[in-house]
């Protein structure tokens, strides 16, 4: 038949490439699939980058090496701008920065980027983490949560046009279901022709043992999202950077979907970022003072005289213990996975051509079911028994020429909904919403109830649209109007 006609030569050529990078195993069952489970194979194993993997295989799995690891490197903590402008050795002119940053937004050169690739498995949640309830009084989803922040920005910041692009990562595994969530959801009051998808890349996950690809179906490769990391690689490759310079964007404002709290678009940062003498305009970044030596957050530092983060599972325990002389961490600088990153800077890292621009991998150890080549049965191992590859955005920051830190306050902006129960949890992050909310309409003169531990009596979400920060709540400010003089107790609401 024209199918079997059709898939031979293309069987018959990539069985040859997988035989010269060791590889062949992947066709074990290929006689036992269906044409159209062939097919699908075909075209999988076409997609990968097979000429790379021997090396991969050498350096991540028979080396162990690691992006993140043994490095020799001198380490010394990062200068920072400091959250409290006012400081007086590190005092810094926040109101020409935002007032800056404000006309860079108004001016359209500013979109919006959200990595939502993930697979949300210490949450234990199936579907696209952005689908996870994030309000701490409406169960908004975490998209709405960024969404409300851009339509914000948006009537402030640009109410003559109304648009700042919004850009998102997804991966081939939530793809799908991420672009359906939006349209269901009427893109939650955003213009469907502002909100642009697109998938990241993936890469095969590898035994522990041997490095051969694993097979998590008889006709199906095992493979994961590359990591945020990708996303360097993706935007370029998408054709997101092209769209970007269409609608003349010069600076993209990068966040992670699990923190509900994020500043979408900040001016002050990004005036920080494209104005600063400090900053040479490619990639700068945010960070709050680590609540505890043991945070697993990463640390920002200065790698051999470069602005560079250090993953909480890399930093050497004595580096993370440090103190100065003022009992303060000597490496306190928690990084909260936002970025200003110049498109040029995007651009640049691409230009090498080929479009095979990567960053370092970080190899993970997991446990990844797989199809046994011997029996065909599929094995759900109960031990790591796989190496994935991951990539890490912020491993693009020495390669900036100038990079600055931004320090913000915890509460303000940073509440991530990571784990299922505990730190970083749901419950977390609704107390730290109420928490904020309860300072902020506190200082506008609402009376809040309070427990005798000192927790807040209620529960309270401040939207965006209302208030982006506590100034806004007082008198003259955009959500002054919607201040109570109360809150009674035990109440749950949305301001
Ligand atoms: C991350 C940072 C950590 C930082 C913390 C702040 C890494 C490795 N670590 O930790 O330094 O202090 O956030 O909250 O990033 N994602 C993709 N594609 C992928 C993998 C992840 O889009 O292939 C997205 C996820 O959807 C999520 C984000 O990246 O939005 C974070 O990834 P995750 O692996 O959960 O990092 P954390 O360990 O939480």
């Amino acid at each position: 038949s024209m199918t079997i006609a059709h898939a031979q030569p293309a069987l018959a050529a990539i069985r040859e490439q997988l035989q010269q990078v060791g590889q062949e195993h992947l066709l074990t069952f290929v006689d036992q699939i269906t044409p159209e489970q062939r097919s699908a194979l075909l075209a999988q194993i076409a997609s990968l980058d097979l000429r790379s993997l021997p090396g991969l295989i050498e350096r991540y799995v028979r080396a162990s090496s690691d992006a993140g690891k043994g490095s020799s490197a001198k380490i010394e903590p990062v200068p920072y701008f400091a959250a409290d402008h006012t400081s007086k050795d590190r005092g810094w002119d926040r109101e020409a920065y935002a007032r800056k940053g404000r006309e860079l937004i108004g001016a359209g050169k500013i979109a919006a980027f959200t990595v939502a690739g993930g697979q949300g498995s210490r949450l234990g949640y199936d579907g696209p983490k952005g689908c996870y309830p994030g309000g701490a009084v409406t169960g908004k989803p975490l998209f709405a949560c960024l969404a409300d922040w851009i339509l914000a920005a948006q009537e402030r910041y640009r109410p003559a046009t109304g648009s700042i692009p919004w850009y998102i990562m997804t991966s081939p595994l939530n793809h799908e279901a991420t672009v359906a969530f939006f349209k269901a959801n009427g893109y939650f009051g955003l213009k469907a022709t502002d909100v642009m998808f697109f998938p990241q890349g993936v890469m095969p996950s590898l035994d522990l043992k041997t490095g051969r690809v694993l097979l998590s179906q008889k006709h199906e490769v095992a493979l994961n999202p590359d990591g945020h990391g990708g996303s360097l690689k993706a935007l370029y490759t998408s054709g997101a950077i092209d769209d970007m310079a269409k609608r003349g964007v010069e600076h993209i404002s990068y966040t992670q979907i699990d923190n509900p709290l994020v500043r979408v678009i900040d001016p002050a940062f990004i005036g920080l970022h494209a104005a600063s003498p400090q900053s040479s305009g490619e990639m700068s970044s945010k960070m709050v003072a680590k609540s505890d030596p043991g945070e697993k957050v990463g640390v920002l530092c200065k790698v051999d005289g470069r602005v560079g983060v250090i993953e909480y599972s890399d930093l050497p325990a004595e580096l993370a213990q440090a103190r100065d002389a003022d009992g303060g961490l000597t490496y306190s600088a928690g990084s909260i996975a936002v970025h200003m990153i110049g498109v040029e800077f995007v651009r640049r890292l691409n230009a090498g051509g080929g479009g095979g621009f990567s960053l370092p991998f970080h190899r993970a150890e997991k446990k990844v079911p797989f199809v046994d080549l011997s029996t065909g049965q599929r094995v759900e191992p109960t031990s790591n028994n796989a190496v994935k590859l991951e990539a890490f955005v912020f491993d693009a920051l020495p390669m900036a020429a100038r990079s600055i830190v931004l320090e913000t306050q915890r509460l303000d902006e940073f509440a991530p909904i990571k784990n299922a129960t505990g730190s970083d949890s749901p419950a977390s992050c609704a107390e730290i919403q109420t928490r904020r909310a309860a300072r902020w309409l506190g200082g506008a003169g609402c009376r809040v109830p309070y427990k005798n531990c000192g927790a807040v009596d209620a529960v309270i979400e401040v939207s965006p649209r209302t208030a982006m920060d506590a100034g806004e709540l007082l008198v003259g400010g955009a959500g002054a109007a919607k201040v109570p003089a109360a809150i009674p107790s035990g109440a749950k609401v949305v301001i």
